[in-house]
Order: structure tokens, then sequence, then C-alpha cells
């Protein structure tokens, strides 16, 4: 058996090993099964690791050699609110396979025991049978096949909304606890800081949905049309890279009214979760980590 990694927490030195190995892990995998690329170049994977790494409500952590040294593949754990999200997590294609992914996934697993939260979710990619294979022995249950969606930009603006400020959270905090059981708050204040583009729905005075684009972001509306043509609006005040969203595939109407205004079937997702799990209410979009 291959010695078991050691694992610390990521240092802003890691930054360009751990961009480097997440961009050939994603690259080779995804070229492999002819699926689009999620990372463009190294410098996207460093920009991602970079704000990862360094944001206080992330945990990253990093596999190492037995030289102490080399870097084998990073990790994170996102506990902004109450539910953790896992990744990107990523092993150096050489390293694969010998044990390396598993010490990284009981690392975030035991920062978020630490930390005392007792909900981690994350989006598995479907074409890897190896992650799914391991979160599975580590607890984790399939929840919702979901497909990554390239957003087709509305043509005119939809009426009611209002680009997402501080002054929303309040709404965000009671639509997300209605519709998630749990707020998602301080999420989407972490969107307002990094200028996602969200928006929110109001119907006849009543915040009835808001949606934040890209798969970094995540939605609620009480009705499927409302999310999808949110969606599409957001896709039109968004730049071309922000313009993805990952739609729950048992939401027919959602998927079909993303589809009817023009989106277009990336890859597929597995949604996957362990601890205390109630199914979202409404319509929802999760985003690529809860
Ligand atoms: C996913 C990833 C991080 C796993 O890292 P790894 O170091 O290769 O994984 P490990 O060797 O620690 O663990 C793999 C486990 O899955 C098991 N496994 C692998 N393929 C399997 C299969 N087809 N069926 C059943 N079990 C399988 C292994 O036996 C092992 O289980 P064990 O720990 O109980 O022995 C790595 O493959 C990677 O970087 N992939 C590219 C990026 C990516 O897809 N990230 C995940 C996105 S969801």
């Amino acid at each position: 058996m291959a010695p078991m990694p050691t694992i610390r927490s990521i240092t802003p030195g890691d930054f360009p090993a751990c961009a480097r190995i997440c961009y050939e892990a994603f690259g080779s995998l995804q070229d492999r099964h002819g699926v689009e690329r999620d990372f463009d170049s190294v410098q996207t994977a460093e920009m991602v690791i970079g704000m990862f790494g360094t944001r206080p409500d992330f945990a990253g952590f990093v596999a190492l050699d037995d030289d102490g040294r080399t870097i084998l593949g990073s990790n994170f754990l996102q506990f902004s609110d109450e539910v953790a999200g896992v990744g990107p997590i990523t092993v150096d294609p050489s390293a694969q396979a010998r044990g390396v992914g598993r010490s990284l996934m009981r690392a975030v697993m035991d920062e978020a025991a630490r930390r005392g939260i007792k909900q981690v979710r994350l989006q598995q990619e479907a074409i890897n049978t190896t992650s799914l294979s391991l979160y599975a022995k580590l607890g984790f249950d399939w929840r919702e096949a979901c497909a990554l969606v390239r957003l087709e930009p509305a043509e005119r603006d939809l009426e009611g909304t209002r680009p997402v400020s501080e002054r929303d959270l309040p709404a965000i905090d009671e639509l997300s606890r209605r519709h998630f059981h749990a707020s998602r708050v301080n999420e989407a204040a972490g969107y307002l800081r990094i200028g996602l583009p969200g928006f929110v729905l109001s119907r006849g005075g009543r915040d009835v949905g808001y949606y934040f684009p890209s798969f970094l972001g995540h939605g609620f509306a009480e009705t499927p049309e409302d999310l999808a043509a949110l969606a599409a609006h957001a896709a039109k005040h968004a730049p071309p890279q922000f313009r993805k969203t990952i739609v729950p595939l048992g939401q027919h109407g959602l998927h079909r009214g993303v589809m009817a205004r023009g989106g277009r079937a990336i890859k597929l997702f597995n949604y996957m979760t362990t601890g205390a799990y109630r199914a979202p209410v409404g319509a929802w979009i999760p985003s690529i980590g809860m």
C-alpha cells in the first residue's frame, strides 16, 4: 500500500503548483471524454485557487509527497453558511489512484466536523467514476443528476428584477431559508464582493426569487418559469464566462424553461450530500459547491 500523504493547510506559495495540477487534472480527464474544459488556462485555475485559498470562509488543503515538499493535489471546503461545499479537489495525474484524493477528502470532512458543520454537499463530475466511487465510500449520497448549461442571454430585461445589493441580503436570507432550509446569505455577500451580477425578482411588491449566474452562483424562485427567466436575465448582464448555470434535471419545468431560452447542455454532474438532507423546495439552482 502507498504511504499516506502528508496533508497541511494551503499557503499562497502553493498556489502556482496547485493551479497547474488543477488545470492538468481536469484538463486530462475532460479531454479524454471529449468534454469542454472547465479551465481554459493555468491562469484561470490560479485565479480560482488564489481566491479560494485566501478567502476567510474557505479552508484549503494540500497533499505532499514523501519528500515533504512536492505538492500532489489540493482540496477546499467552503463554510460561508450552515451547509458547507467541497471542491475543487484535484490530484496530479501522475499521483492518482494511490490514496491522495481520499486523504484530501478526509481533510475537508474533518475540517467540517471540527467546525460543527452537519451538512456537506458537492457536485460530482459525472464522467469521473473515481470521484463518484470515492465520495460514496466516504458517506456521500446521490441526490440529483444535474446539467451544466450555457445560458443564452435574454433579449429583453425581465420585468420586476433589480440588481442584488447589500440591502437585499435580508431578502436573500429569507428566500434561501424558505427554499433551501438553511441560509445562504454569507455566500451571497461573498458573490457581491467578487462582482457576480445577481438579481432579485419581485412580483406584486413581494420578493419571489433571486439568482446569481455562473457555476459559482445559485438561485431560488417560487416557479420554474421565473427562475429560468431570471437566469436568462442575469446572463444578459453577465460577461460571457459567467453565462453558465447548473440545472437539476429532476426539475423538469426548470430544465425545459432553460432549454426553451436557448440553453446548451455542456456536461453532467451528480449532486451528492452528507448529513441530514431535505430536498430544496420550489425552483432551485445549485452552485458548484452546494
Ligand atoms: C477525483 C480525484 C481527486 C481522485 O483522486 P485519487 O488520488 O486518484 O483517488 P484515491 O486513489 O485517493 O481514491 C480513489 C478511490 O476510488 C476507488 N475507485 C476508483 N475507481 C473506482 C471504480 N471505478 N469503482 C469503484 N471504486 C473505484 C479506489 O479504489 C479508491 O478507493 P479506496 O480509497 O477505498 O481504495 C482525481 O481522480 C482527480 O484529480 N481527478 C480529476 C479532477 C476531478 O475530477 N476532480 C473531482 C471532481 S468531482
